[in-house]
């Protein structure tokens, strides 16, 4: 049976940390360093910082840090993964990965709405894109886990309303409907409904006219900047799975919003 524990940080694991630290990322810094990032830093958390050991010895470690996204006019409660490693005859046992489920809970217990880091490529495919179910953002890569799918949906819609804003209500006709699928990663998916009264979000797609899979950069873009959602879709920057009948009701709709 495995010795290993898990337990979250306490006052003096600093020294052993560090060491750590430097043998994963040679030459790494001191401890000062360490109390500079985490210790002194605003809203320090000793539960963001997540340890494992056997008999006493630390044999991985992951950080994490309170920051906050913004995505549109919205603030989301955000967590930034920082440093990470496993000691190396303890590789491939699952530590790192034990260590980023109980990140993730604690994250969600401060109410995190996600969780993002920037990371090794090398782990994208099979671990933080794979097991662990982030999403790539942008290069260098960046990784964010949708802790929690409906507050991340909702300022996603105020940004899609404010794009199509009054228009919307001469361009439609009455009963005239446009289902839209916005996939964030392979479990979670934003479905928006775009009628004359305004854009609707389902739990369930009811019509599935059309899916829209944003690629990372546009995601990201889409989130900061409401025109780069139709400039995206122009530019055949989403890939778009529909009938020919579908996309050329989607793209004229899109002609008539811009002109
Ligand atoms: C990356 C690192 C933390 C992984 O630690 P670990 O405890 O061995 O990881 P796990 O056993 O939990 O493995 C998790 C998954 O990561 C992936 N993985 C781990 N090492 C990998 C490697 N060298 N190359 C590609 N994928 C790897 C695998 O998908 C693995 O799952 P699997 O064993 O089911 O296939 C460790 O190799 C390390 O300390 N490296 C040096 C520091 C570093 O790169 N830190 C991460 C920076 S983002």
């Amino acid at each position: 049976m495995s010795s290993l524990r898990f337990r979250c940080y306490k006052k003096g694991d600093e020294v052993k940390i560090v060491e750590l630290l430097n043998l994963a990322f040679e030459d790494w810094g001191s401890v000062e360093r360490w109390t500079t990032k985490y210790m002194l830093s605003p809203g320090f958390d000793p539960n963001l910082i997540h340890l494992s050991e056997e008999n006493e010895r630390l044999v991985g470690c992951l950080h994490s840090l309170k920051r906050d996204v913004r995505i549109g006019r919205n603030i989301l409660t955000g967590f930034l993964g920082s440093e990470g490693a496993t000691l190396p005859n303890y590789r491939g046992r699952g530590v790192y990965y034990q260590l980023f489920l109980r990140l993730y809970k604690e994250e969600k217990k401060r109410n995190g709405i996600v969780h993002y880091g920037f990371m090794h490529p090398m782990l994208y495919k099979t671990f933080y894109g794979g097991k662990l179910g982030e999403i790539a953002l942008c290069q260098p890569q960046a990784f964010l886990k949708v802790l929690n799918p409906d507050k991340v949906a909702q300022p996603l819609v105020s940004v899609a309303n404010r794009i199509i804003g009054k228009k919307l209500r001469t361009i439609l006709g009455k009963n005239e409907a446009y289902s839209i699928r916005i996939e964030v990663n392979r479990t979670q998916a934003i479905n928006l409904t775009i009628t004359r009264s305004g854009i609707q979000l389902h739990d369930k797609l009811t019509t599935r006219d059309a899916t829209i899979r944003t690629d990372a950069n546009t995601f990201i873009k889409t989130t900061l900047r409401p025109s780069n959602l139709i400039t995206a879709f122009i530019f055949r920057k989403m890939r778009i799975q529909a009938s020919l009948g579908t996309l050329v009701k989607l793209f004229r709709l899109a002609v008539r919003i811009l002109w």
